[in-house]
């Protein structure tokens, strides 16, 4: 039987195919307010506002591709049991080749009905793939009601938690590739691991997380997963 992997990845995998992280000096929560463009409360405050933010990073995504560590996490497949639990609402690891995701914070080519029939969280039965379009106002699902993203704002519950730590807690290493783990419950997913688990961490900060487990990889995400692999 293959070992498993569990793989949790953050904006800093993105990075290196030219999309800014969110906390680091530069990064998207310089240029916005979070409250205004991704929360729960700012979607029901200015809808024409978070619908243009997200139609402005589809329009991005369309244009990158994914980089070396996408293509190196999705060809760990080859000799083990690999799942990614990504924080990114872009599409790269599918891209790179990556086949088992769990999107905790949803994706961006993805929308569905403010107000849900079956789930306000998202039934995957209400969720339309838009890839790249524009979702504007007046775009409206079959219920009649307005296409929000498909992605969980801050004040949202985070339905596929409790999948993600099911997949750490069976996993037999756990990587983390550029996350700043500073936004929770995905932050906590560590404390899962199981106790002989070795956690790798790749990302060219200190990241705190104090934990006799972890071995630090610093540097960026491509190199790091050179590293990372050298060491299996
Ligand atoms: P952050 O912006 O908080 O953290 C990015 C991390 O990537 C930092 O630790 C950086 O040091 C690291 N980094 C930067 N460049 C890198 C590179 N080239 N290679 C590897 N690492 C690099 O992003 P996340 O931790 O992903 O949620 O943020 C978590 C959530 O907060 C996001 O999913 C988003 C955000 O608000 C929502 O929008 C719901």
């Amino acid at each position: 039987m293959k070992k498993k992997i569990a793989v949790l990845t953050g904006a800093g995998v993105s990075a290196e195919s030219g999309f800014a992280t969110f906390r680091d000096s530069g990064g998207l929560w310089e240029k916005y307010n979070v409250n205004d463009v991704a929360s729960i409360e700012g979607w029901y405050r200015n809808r024409k506002l978070v619908l243009d933010f997200y139609n402005g990073l589809r329009e991005q995504l369309k244009a990158a591709s994914p980089n070396a560590a996408h293509y190196a996490i999705a060809s760990l497949e080859k000799d083990y049991d690999v799942c990614v639990i990504t924080q990114n609402v872009d599409n790269l690891h599918e891209r790179a080749g990556s086949t088992n995701i769990i999107h905790l914070h949803g994706e961006l080519t993805k929308v569905r009905p403010e107000h849900g029939i079956y789930d306000d969280t998202g039934s995957e039965r209400e969720v339309i793939d838009v890839g790249y379009d524009k979702v504007v106002l007046g775009d409206k699902a079959p219920n009649g009601v307005q296409l929000r993203p498909h992605i969980v704002f801050f004040g949202e519950v985070v339905p596929k938690i409790e999948a993600a730590i099911d997949v750490v807690s069976e996993a037999d290493i756990f990587l983390i590739v550029g996350s700043s783990l500073q936004v929770y419950p995905a932050a906590g997913l560590y404390r899962y691991a199981r106790p002989d688990a070795p956690i790798y961490i790749i990302d060219p900060k200190d990241v705190p997380v104090h934990d006799f487990r972890v071995t630090l990889i610093k540097d960026v995400a491509t190199k790091g997963m050179e590293k990372f692999i050298k060491e299996l």
